[in-house]
């Protein structure tokens, strides 16, 4: 199977939500900061509807859905009410990922394997409506294997411990996780998924990843809104798309 089309960058506007929430203020407002997004070159807007509410609320998918022009990935635990919630704004995507310490794997992508049979009938209804289905999973080939089974789309691979590696300055730790991503990525695109990557990534660790030819799809925020402190998000943006290109070419 080839690859198709050029590196998608999802702009996750969470913690645009996070400052605006700290003083229970009306701004910053995520549509504006997902509409400045979208002149900057992303390809699509991330949002993660936390079960306590902590950053994204109920309004502002409401809002995005209303607003954008580009597509909406929505970040959710695998719920009742997110599906609810799914269901009836019925975005672009939607992305499983763990919000409970015991749903996590070690590495901190969602156990798929654990509860794959509960994970498939929760997913089924999302994608008969129309949404993309993705799994936020750790590079684990039986996480993966798992995500497959139950019929997803799309698997996102966690890149938090690679960047975690980067910054503890431990060179080892991180190339190997990155041979991980890389062998990974390869191994969900051979089964048939479309692979995604995200968390923590910067300017300094996007570019191998963005290099994996796999992958068709990076989701990137918190250092995105807050390197937007220093020299604004559209120029912030746009240095990452940058990089990724150059990545890529
Ligand atoms: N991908 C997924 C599935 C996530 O849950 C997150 C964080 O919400 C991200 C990507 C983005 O991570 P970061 O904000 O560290 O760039």
């Amino acid at each position: 199977m080839g690859y198709a089309g050029r590196l998608r960058l999802g702009v996750n506007i969470d913690h645009v939500a996070t400052v605006r929430n700290a003083r229970g203020s009306a701004y910053p407002d995520p549509v504006r900061a997902a509409r400045l997004a979208e002149e900057a070159g992303a390809d699509g807007i991330t949002a993660h509807l936390r079960e306590d509410r902590r950053h994204i609320s109920d309004a502002d998918i409401e809002n995005l859905m209303a607003a954008l022009r580009l597509p909406l990935n929505l970040e959710m635990a695998a719920t009742e009410e997110m599906q609810r919630i799914a269901l009836r704004h019925r975005p672009h995507a939607v992305c499983i990922v763990p919000e409970r310490r015991e749903e996590r794997t070690t590495e901190g992508g969602l156990d798929v394997a654990r509860e794959e049979n509960r994970l498939a009938h929760f997913i089924a209804p999302l994608a008969a409506a129309g949404c993309r289905v993705s799994i936020f999973v750790a590079a684990d080939r039986r996480q993966i294997e798992a995500a497959h089974r139950i019929g997803a789309a799309v698997v996102e691979l966690h890149t938090g411990a690679y960047c975690d590696a980067h910054a503890e300055g431990d060179v080892a730790a991180r190339d190997a996780e990155l041979a991980r991503l890389t062998e990974m990525a390869a191994f969900a695109h051979d089964l048939g998924l479309e692979v995604h990557a995200g968390h923590g990534l910067t300017y300094d660790t996007v570019q191998p990843i963005a290099a994996l030819p796999q992958v068709m799809e990076l989701n990137i925020g918190h250092f995105l809104i807050g390197e937007a402190i220093f020299r604004g998000l559209g120029p912030a943006i746009a240095e990452m798309r940058r990089l990724m290109d150059a990545a890529r070419a």
